[in-house]
């Protein structure tokens, strides 16, 4: 798919089909997380694939009884290795920023397939980690259905935005000229 069409119509997909994932189109997908930029090369994300239908099912209770989320055949689950960057004022935060990265690739990847999405952070971080023996260096910071939309015209042209001016300046924060 052109890349701007893939951008602009990667939504939120919160109904699924129970159409399997082609492993070489998951395998893609991770592949496109997998060589996310991170700040010295650390590559601070571990990836848990979750294809256990009743695992995937506690997963969407942990995650504020988003039952969607239980429609999906796969759910991935990222998680990012803490580390504390002496170079940034994010410092203890930073790999949470360098493991979103990773997702988006892995997002929109999705999309370029034909497969849906949906990231959700709202889930029972404890929770998750006892479920699927994440250890405290490596906290889950988002998951994600991963499969077909149960409705293809999901993939609709995002539409509700800040318009540019609203959101860019010009040479100076608040200058709009
Ligand atoms: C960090 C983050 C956390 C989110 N958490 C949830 C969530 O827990 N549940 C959910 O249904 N959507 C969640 N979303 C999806 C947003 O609601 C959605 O991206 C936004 O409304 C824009 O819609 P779109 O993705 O269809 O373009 C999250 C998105 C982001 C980026």
């Amino acid at each position: 798919m052109d890349f701007t069409n893939v951008v602009r119509t990667r939504r939120s997909i919160r109904s699924y089909s129970r159409e399997e994932v082609p492993d070489n189109l998951l395998q893609k997908i991770l592949d496109a997380a997998r060589v996310a930029p991170s700040a010295n090369n650390r590559q601070p994300w571990r990836y848990i694939v979750v294809r256990e239908t009743k695992t995937i099912y506690k997963i969407a209770q942990l995650a504020a009884n988003q039952i969607f989320i239980a429609e999906a055949p796969i759910v991935v689950v990222l998680c990012g290795r803490k580390y504390v960057n002496q170079y940034s004022w994010f410092g203890e935060c930073m790999y949470l920023l360098e493991a979103a990265i990773s997702m988006d690739h892995l997002v929109l990847a999705a999309r370029n397939e034909g497969l849906g999405t949906c990231w959700v952070g709202a889930f029972d971080k404890w929770g998750i980690e006892e479920l699927l023996d994440i250890p405290p260096d490596f906290p889950p910071v988002m998951l994600t259905p991963l499969g077909y939309p149960k409705d293809k015209i999901a993939f609709s042209e995002v539409i509700d935005r800040k318009p540019i001016n609203e959101i860019c300046y010009s040479e100076k924060f608040g200058n709009r000229s």
